[in-house]
């Protein structure tokens, strides 16, 4: 086991699948201990089985990132369990539903700001203090290629990861002189099980989009998310970190 992050907490929120995951594992492979938020039980335990299987340090939080006392009882957990914490990856969202913006039904609208924008805001909000007491930190924020770029059909969605994308440079303008770094990461489109059930010819248009010619995978966005969250990112804060195989260089 590798020691970048030893001796550091690390939360990562929605950790049970995909990029959580991945992260989640990446993480503590290099030594730190992890939180793993997930809204599914069975899914977070898993991830902290992995984690502890292979000798290193995990416990699970399970919680809904769209609640604030939700999101509060994850930080409580690293503070009450590891006495701190010092890195955070808010990940968790969900892709919500899709059509031009006056078909979209209200609630939808509603649940995908809930779980893609206020959760990041409550996630940084009960952070950031506990960094404060470590004496700086680390967040990195999940938004997209659609927190940099449009699209006519996924009007909430863009909505929150572009508020993603604001918020990121906001909280980084207002911690940069404390030690706390904060970043975004915006991937393409990445095989995940976000993107299961998809239609062959579906999935084959969304890797036409990418001049890489594929799909990224979950460990491709975790590396760049390890690296902004690790002290050989110390210079970068306020940056949005594309992981798209060129898209938005069109
Ligand atoms: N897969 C992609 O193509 C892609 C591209 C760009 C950005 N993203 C973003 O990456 C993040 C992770 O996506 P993924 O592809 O790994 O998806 P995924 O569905 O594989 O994993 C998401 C995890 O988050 C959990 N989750 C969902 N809502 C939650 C909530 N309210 N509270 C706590 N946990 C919750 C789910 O249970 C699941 O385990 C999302 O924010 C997504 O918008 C994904």
């Amino acid at each position: 086991m590798a020691d970048q992050f030893a001796g550091k907490t690390a939360l990562v929120t929605g950790a049970g699948s995909g990029i959580g995951m991945a992260a989640a594992l990446a993480l503590a492979a290099e030594g730190a201990n992890v939180v793993v938020n997930d809204l599914d039980l069975e899914a977070a335990q898993a991830v902290v089985n992995s984690i502890l299987a292979a000798g290193g340090t995990a416990v699970g939080s399970v919680g809904d990132v769209g609640n604030a006392e939700e999101v509060k009882a994850a930080v409580d957990t690293a503070a009450a369990e590891f006495g701190g914490l010092h890195v955070a990856f808010n990940n968790a969202g969900i892709g919500g539903p899709l059509g031009l913006l006056t078909d979209i039904d209200l609630d939808g609208y509603r649940r995908v700001i809930d779980a893609n924008l206020n959760s990041v805001f409550y996630g940084m909000y009960y952070e950031i203090p506990e960094m404060q007491k470590a004496g700086g930190g680390a967040i990195v924020n999940m938004s997209s290629i659609l927190g940099l770029v449009g699209s006519a059909t996924a009007v909430p969605y863009v909505t929150a990861k572009h508020g993603v994308t604001g918020m990121t440079r906001a909280a980084a303008l207002g911690y940069a002189g404390q030690g706390i770094r904060v970043n975004s990461v915006h991937p393409g489109y990445i095989d995940t099980p976000l993107l299961e059930n998809l239609p062959e010819e579906v999935y084959a248009s969304l890797v036409g989009l990418h001049p890489a010619g594929r799909l990224g995978t979950a460990e491709e966005v975790a590396q760049v998310v390890l690296f902004l969250l690790s002290d050989k990112a110390a210079f970068v804060t306020g940056a949005q970190y594309a992981v798209d195989g060129a898209y938005t260089a069109q």
